[in-house]
């Protein structure tokens, strides 16, 4: 297994005979997602994504990603939420945060369409101006305000730039297969286009060509990474498997919960971790966060939040427990230089490499908190490689839904979602939203 779960920093505050006794819960909740019967069993084309996805696409995917490796210079990827989370977690994790900025054979990659922020969207043109830039346009439904903006303004600056023709080579539409405005407005335009398939919803979507294509246009070996969800498709969905990691961790999760600790942090001790715990909140928010149940998900980068969040953490209401990533090869080495003149009086340490001092912080926080009243789960993950980030995915899907379960919701919709699009369409204005405008008019004026 490229990850284990290791429950002794859990123990001090759920016992093993309640950890037991959720067990059959949780294993019913697996045979439930792989039955297909549950509540939202139409969503759930991500389950054997790893093994039955599209070859053909796969290969397209390669092919476009080539393409673009040899045209541009940036590829800007266009989408929202489960649109675009994906791959930017993977890009970010396999490769870099800083990937932009280091020195590489392959394109910048910006991610446009995930805000209404005219700063953003400024700076970003700004920042490609002189280049050579394609665009990867992600969206299911075709009709998401954020993207569809962004999409008007890099549509009509590639064909200003490239005329027509030449930004037909230039834009990749990743959409519903045949339903969608976007879809139909391709192929009329002759953009190519990759399949968001009816039944992986948005979150559960970054094995498919959503997070794919921008994954492999960084250069990121997605073979691999369809290899390492693969190994964890058949491990994690064996429910007779007594060291079943996302049985363990859906199990962990809920007992705690039961215990009051409504929130749950997700740890990373490296800056790389960053934006999977973004990924991570959405799925877990999106899929839990309804009919008033759930567990509140956030994160934290350590060491550098142990100077802002930590006193809270250590110290604040008791609702909490952690998760902490453990990544056991960081993916590069440091020593700590020697300084004769000692003015910091750390030469104790002087030549020991960086990652012993960071995984010392993550062991002396964890007793820390511990002791300051925090559970905490701990996943050992191998390294940072493809192999292991398409484990990592599965693994959290696959937890997820059967944490999902366990709590009596259904994981795979998003209703609270449309509460403020409907709000921002009749305020904006949309045909069709008259009488909800001026309702609502009345009372911001009234607030
Ligand atoms: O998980 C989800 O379904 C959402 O986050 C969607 O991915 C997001 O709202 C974007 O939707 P779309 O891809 O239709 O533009």
């Amino acid at each position: 297994m490229a990850l284990r779960i290791i429950n002794s920093y859990a123990k001090n505050f759920v016992s093993e005979e309640e950890l037991l006794s959720l067990r059959p819960t949780a294993v019913s909740a697996l045979e439930t997602v792989l039955a297909k019967n549950g509540a939202g069993n139409d969503f759930l084309g991500w389950v054997d994504l790893p093994q039955n996805y599209d070859k053909n696409e796969f290969e397209r995917i390669k092919i476009a990603a080539e393409k673009i490796k040899k045209s541009c210079d940036a590829l800007v990827v266009i989408g929202i939420g489960g649109s675009y989370l994906g791959a930017r977690a993977a890009i970010e994790f396999i490769k870099s945060p800083l990937y932009n900025s280091l020195k590489k054979d392959t394109p910048e990659i910006y991610f446009a369409g995930n805000n209404i922020s005219p700063t953003a969207l400024t700076e970003l043109i700004s920042i490609l101006e002189g280049k050579d830039i394609c665009v990867n346009v992600i969206s299911k439904s075709g009709t998401t305000t954020e993207p569809a903006i962004a999409f008007r303004v890099f549509k009509s600056m590639l064909i200003e730039k490239y005329g027509e023709e030449g930004a037909k080579d230039r834009i990749f539409v990743t959409t519903d297969k045949e339903k969608g405005t976007l879809k139909h407005f391709s192929d009329e335009a002759g953009y190519e286009t990759f399949v968001v398939p009816d039944d992986v919803g948005g979150r559960y979507s970054v094995l498919t060509a959503v997070g794919l294509l921008p994954i492999a246009v960084s250069g990121v070996d997605i073979d691999g990474l369809m290899k390492g969800a693969q190994a964890a498709m058949s491990e994690l969905t064996d429910a007779q498997n007594a060291n079943n990691a996302a049985i363990e961790y859906a199990v962990l999760r809920n007992a705690l919960l039961g215990k009051g600790k409504t929130t749950e942090i997700l740890v990373g001790y490296e800056p790389y971790m960053l934006m999977m715990s973004e990924w991570w909140k959405q799925l877990y928010g999106e899929s839990e966060g309804k009919d008033n149940k759930g567990i509140f998900p956030a994160s934290v980068v350590f060491s550098t939040d142990l100077h802002s969040l930590g006193q809270y953490i250590q110290e604040g209401q008791r609702n909490l427990f952690e998760t902490v990533i453990n990544v056991k090869d960081p993916g590069a080495s440091f020593t700590i230089p020697n300084d004769p003149a000692n003015v910091d009086g750390l030469n104790f340490i002087s030549g020991k490499s960086l990652d012993y001092v960071n995984k010392t912080a993550m062991m002396a926080t964890l007793i820390a908190h511990n002791d300051g009243g925090v559970p905490n789960i701990l996943i050992e993950l191998d390294n940072r490689e493809a192999y292991s980030f398409g484990y990592l995915v599965y693994f959290f899907e696959i937890a997820c839904a059967i944490s999902g379960y366990m709590l009596g919701v259904n994981p795979f919709n998003q209703p609270g979602v449309e509460a403020y699009k409907k709000n921002m369409f009749a305020l904006l204005g949309k045909p069709g939203y008259e009488d909800m405008k001026l309702e609502l008019e009345k009372r911001i004026s009234n607030n």
